[in-house]
């Protein structure tokens, strides 16, 4: 085994063993934080106003009227530092000029806001801009919300949330880039630098890499649930999408409100300071989540508002978002020594580095023209690109798709014309008539004699069961899209889902839909993979949208005339079924891993293999082990072939660089967009390792007929993992590697390392 230390990791073995001592303890950290310099403005401040910069306050007032003389006084008297959800420019200056005027310190204010997906151009919800597995197409996303937020006075982005999530009953997997670690990474580090920009810049907004830690492990995909993280699992799995973007230059983290172990991340000095301080080398100011500081209390981990506010402040906690224990309570904790003057100096200076960061000391106020900022063609094509690219081809039996022209098409469901549920889960400042919806943009590209459409029902979770007249209609065309899934409020932050199938009545309007025995098409937009076993059957086509976002119209439009094609690929796992979950592809291989029966219902399960050993295996006798489509899976309307996978050696040292390539060719009749993945299995090591991890992946468009060698290089880093005892290591013996078109397919090579 060749240990070396990590970037994770900055002091090696007297890390390691202060890890061992302290993993799960919360222990009060008498000095001050590692990272710590104290701004000169600092000694100038009052105990008072000090306090003051660790309070961020949800703003109330919605014009410069309703700002409430207490407030006023607040500003004047340096009791709030920043504030979430302020409106509009206009009480944002008035707030600020309070600060900037009246109060003794002159402290600019900084204004937050959950610009998750874009301010009022809104893209593809998170887990569909994964789906483009496009970094440079996520950094511009992110710059266009920075650039509307900020013209309206926002510097301040609770984005991007970077959780791995496993679980698709868990409801904010639609806010994640997914589940493997590796894409997560990439598209944080795109995500940093698109919020951000360039210092000083009045469109610069700081990101906060968001839940800090492993919230996405909700057990049972329950929201704010509990979660368990072994070690080991904890920093080779949900951790690194956070160093890279505390490597990117991350202005802020945001603490999550699950229990980690038995810890709550929001008074959890091990991960805060042990971690993300020390280990990570982060100087950047740490918020925790709405009243996450209050909730050690109902978590059972402090007895009061008192308590609360001792653990969090010493585990690292800088600003207090919406609760005021730190307000409560600091000037009596500091009299009585339990918490230190020097570690609050530390971050207030965190906090007024932040802001200087922002250029807020020499231009507070809001200068940006929102007129010429918000909705230009420019955001709107970029939304538009992202959505089209965020479109995933699932199936495409019979090449229904792309429609021929000329044809008569039936667009039916509850979401084919739903300007706000296109949108998505957090879109605070969207306004639906920003929209492009489906029908919208058939409307502009079929003659209204070949456009028949239907709602046939309320919402994604009516209960209608009276068609008839939908199939009606639907008996006209030569073809029918069906539009649905789920609306908007059915994922996002406390919407988790027990049962993820298509919602309300949906599966038999589409079973009807199909007995008319035209072809059918069915586009989902939704916040999840939806289990789809009972009735993916009936589709012909199939194409996941997730919510697209404001121009998610004439993208999902320009893809089903074939006007484009199809780009997207999995970031998660799909299940079959719910009871599946949770389901992903990097998993370890169990001592019986199941190989065969990829069966749909309980009577496909072969009976006889009860008798034998076959049927003693990893798996589900009622639906077998494999998901409905894997991670990393998306159809083109054309065909990449894969051949010729290269290796520069058969064996390597560990300090070897080993070159990977392989032929990918287009032989299909239309251009093809390929996303060639790059995955490797560790075969034996002191740590169960999964039967498949994602390491790189490259973009390759061909035209028809083209060839392409794509080439990958893997180093010491890439197979490197953290073992038992938290040791980065790479440890000698057998590598699979393959270069796929998903976690399931590709082609296989083998490599030793010495
Ligand atoms: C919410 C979310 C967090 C968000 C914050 C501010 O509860 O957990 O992601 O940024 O509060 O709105």
């Amino acid at each position: 085994m060749l240990r070396f230390s990590h970037p994770l990791r900055r002091d090696g073995l007297r890390g390691l063993i202060f890890l061992a001592i302290t993993a799960a303890s919360s222990t009060v950290w008498a000095q001050t934080s590692p990272a710590a310099k104290v701004d000169p403005l600092v000694d100038s401040l009052t105990l008072r106003q000090k306090i003051g910069q660790l309070q961020q306050s949800n703003a109330e007032p919605k014009t410069i009227a309703d700002i409430s003389d207490e407030l006023r006084a607040a500003i004047r008297e340096g009791r709030v530092g920043s504030f979430l959800n302020v409106p509009n420019p206009e009480v944002a200056n008035e707030l600020q000029r309070i600060a900037m005027t009246e109060s003794e310190a002159k402290i600019p204010l900084v204004f937050a806001r959950d610009v998750i997906h874009g301010y009022r151009t809104i893209f593809p919800t998170p887990l569909g801009q994964a789906a483009t597995w496009n970094p440079e197409l996520v950094e511009k996303g992110a710059r266009v919300a920075a650039v509307e937020a900020s013209s309206m006075g926002i510097r301040w982005t609770f984005a991007p949330m970077i959780d791995i999530s496993r679980d698709s009953r868990w409801g904010r997997i639609t806010e994640s880039f997914g589940e493997d670690p590796y894409l997560t990474s990439v598209l944080a580090v795109a995500s940093v630098r698109g919020y951000q920009g360039k210092e000083g810049d009045p469109t610069s907004i700081a990101a906060t890499a968001k839940h800090f830690v492993g919230y996405g492990a909700a057990e049972g995909g329950r929201d704010y649930n509990v979660t368990y993280i072994p070690e080991p699992l904890l920093h080779n799995v949900y951790l690194p999408p956070f160093k890279a973007a505390v490597d990117a230059g991350v202005m802020s983290i945001m603490t999550a409100f699950n229990d980690l172990n038995g810890v709550p991340a929001s008074g959890n000095d091990y991960i805060i300071d042990r971690v993300l301080r020390r280990e990570f080398g982060y100087n950047g100011v740490i918020v925790s989540d709405w009243d996450s500081v209050l909730e050690l209390i109902p978590h059972g981990f402090a007895e009061d508002k008192k308590q609360a506010a001792r653990i969090a402040f010493n585990a690292g906690m800088d600003v207090e978002m919406v609760s005021t224990t730190f307000q409560e309570n600091l000037f009596s904790l500091l009299d009585g020594g339990k918490v230190s003057e020097s570690e609050l100096n530390a971050k207030v200076s965190r906090i007024i580095d932040m802001k200087r960061k922002l250029g807020l000391f020499e231009q507070p106020y809001v200068s940006g023209d929102p007129e010429k900022a918000i909705l230009t063609d420019e955001h709107k094509a970029l939304a538009e690109q992202a959505a089209l690219e965020s479109l995933v081809l699932l199936k495409n039996d019979k090449q229904v798709l792309p429609l021929a022209r000329g044809k008569t098409v039936a667009l039916i469901g509850p979401l084919a014309h739903a300007a706000h549920d296109q949108l998505g889960s957090w879109v605070l400042d969207a306004k639906k008539q920003d929209s492009v919806t489906v029908l919208d943009a058939f409307r502009k590209i079929l003659p209204e004699s070949k456009l028949l459409y239907s709602q046939a029902m309320y919402s994604s979770r009516s209960r209608e069961t009276d068609f008839s007249q939908v199939l009606e209609l639907a008996r006209k065309a030569d073809v029918i899209v069906f539009v649905g899934g789920e609306e908007a409020v059915l994922s996002g932050e406390a919407h988790s889902r027990a049962d993820t199938r298509l919602p309300g009545t949906q599966e038999l309007l589409v079973r009807e839909l199909k007995k008319t025995g035209k072809p059918l098409v069915a586009v989902l937009m939704a916040g999840r993979p939806l289990a789809l076993n009972d009735v993916i059957s009936e589709m012909d086509a199939l194409v996941m949208a997730w919510h697209p976002g404001s121009m998610g119209g004439p993208a999902i439009a320009r893809l089903l005339m074939g006007d484009a094609e199809p780009v997207g690929r999995l970031p998660v796992t799909w299940p079959k079924v719910t009871g599946q979950l949770p389901l992903y592809y990097n998993r370890p291989s169990s001592g019986r891993p199941a190989e065969e029966g990829n069966f749909t219902q309980m009577d496909d399960f072969p009976l006889e293999a009860f008798q034998h050993s076959t049927g003693h295996k990893n798996h589900y006798i009622d639906i077998g082990f494999k998901p409905q489509f894997p991670f990393g899976f998306g159809l083109s309307y054309s065909n990449a072939v894969y051949s010729d996978l290269k290796l520069s050696k058969k064996t390597i040292g560990v300090n070897d660089t080993l070159e990977v390539s392989a032929k990918i060719r287009n032989s299909g009749k239309r251009p093809v967009t390929e996303t060639v993945q790059l995955y490797i299995r560790d075969l034996v090591a002191s740590s169960v390792r999964p039967v498949r991890e994602l390491k790189n992946f490259q973009r390759v468009t061909l035209k028809p007929g083209e060839a392409k060698v794509v080439k990958f290089k893997l180093t010491k880093d890439d197979l490197a993992f953290y073992n038992q005892q938290l040791n980065w290591v790479v440890e000698p013996g057998e590598f699979h590697v393959w270069i796929a078109p998903n976690a399931e397919e590709g082609l296989q090579g083998q490599f030793t390392v010495r």
